[in-house]
């Protein structure tokens, strides 16, 4: 098992806190100490271990994770309330409905999946061009790169990456791909990129929103997070909380978005007199981390932590 990659967990405290509700909230037939929560990105562990730790001798903790490293880590945890699925987190959607105090999403990569050069994410270590989250299947990034036609690299450059020059880094691709064979490592598609994108913003590889875009189309990333988020409402239970930290723009724009919608009535204007849609969620909180979690740990720099609670419509 790969232990020399650690993971630092982000709002670690913040998270669980805001996780675990206040009794005041809890429905009359929830026994304290008998709640289930669900941590949907296992990662190595940090936020799981912290829940577990506050969890009555009756709670549970469902853990998901895709990667099987993350898996492997599991394996450690010795407790019988805790289990994990191999799973995408859309299929949260399987729990019976109202059974869950919690969701935890803390979306995004772990440290060692950035940091083992062999995942193929990181633009600044050689490594094959992979980027799967669940190595054990599914298409690489190379793979992908060695069929995919010039206009769906552009759009995912262009709709995963927010990048201004997607067109001609795409074109770049494939002008490469017919002259000499496909882009098979990480360097070599940082390489092409950095020769192709002239203007950089100041402090950042220019690999970096093509990475981001990759990772994002590979992983399926905002279509799960979107099928999460509304099998959320349906498993969490009156009270209960959904708590997401977001890495980038666009994965917090979904969670901003999915829970303001979900905050008011929504009434049909085709429909006037149809009973409105009747909210489902109360918006708690908005955190970022402060400047002594970011000084320690730069990679929370870009963090966004929402609460909601789920009503009881
Ligand atoms: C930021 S890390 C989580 C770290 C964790 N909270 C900790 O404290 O160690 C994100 C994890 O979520 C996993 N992941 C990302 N998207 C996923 C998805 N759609 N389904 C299941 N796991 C996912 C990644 O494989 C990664 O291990």
């Amino acid at each position: 098992m790969e232990t020399q990659w650690k993971h630092t967990t982000v709002l670690l405290n913040e998270a669980v806190d805001a996780l675990f509700t206040d009794p005041q909230a809890q429905p009359a037939d929830a026994a304290p100490g008998m709640q289930t929560y669900v941590d949907a990105t296992f990662g190595r562990g940090g936020h799981a271990r912290l829940i577990l730790s506050r969890l009555g001798p009756q709670g549970r903790l469902i853990a998901f994770d895709k990667d099987p490293d993350a898996l492997a880590e599991a394996t450690r945890i010795d407790d019988p309330r805790f289990s994990i699925r191999h799973q995408g987190f859309s299929h949260l959607a399987e729990l019976p409905k109202a059974s869950v105090a919690g969701v935890l999403l803390d979306l995004g990569i772990s440290s060692p999946q950035v940091d083992n050069p062999s995942r193929g994410f990181s633009f600044r270590l050689d490594g094959p061009l992979d980027m799967r989250m669940d190595s054990t299947r599914g298409t690489s990034v190379a793979q992908w790169l060695e069929t995919a036609e010039l206009g769906t690299i552009t759009e995912v450059i262009r709709d995963y990456g927010e990048e201004r020059f997607a067109g001609p880094i795409a074109k770049a691709i494939v002008a490469r791909r017919q002259e000499r064979g496909p882009i098979s490592t990480t360097t070599e598609l940082a390489q092409l990129v950095a020769d192709t994108v002239k203007t950089r913003e100041p402090g950042q590889n220019p690999a970096t929103r093509t990475f981001q875009a990759f990772r994002i189309f590979i992983n399926a990333e905002l279509e799960e997070l979107q099928q999460a988020l509304a099998a959320s409402l349906d498993v969490l239970q009156p009270g209960g909380r959904l708590v997401v930290i977001s890495f980038h723009s666009l994965e917090d724009r979904i969670v901003k978005q999915f829970i303001a919608k979900h905050s008011r009535d929504e009434y049909d204007r085709r429909a006037p007199f149809a009973a409105p849609r009747v909210m489902k969620l109360k918006a708690l909180d908005r955190i970022k981390p402060g400047a002594a979690e970011v000084a320690a740990n730069p990679r929370a720099r870009s963090a966004i932590m929402r609460v909601a609670q789920r009503l009881a419509a």
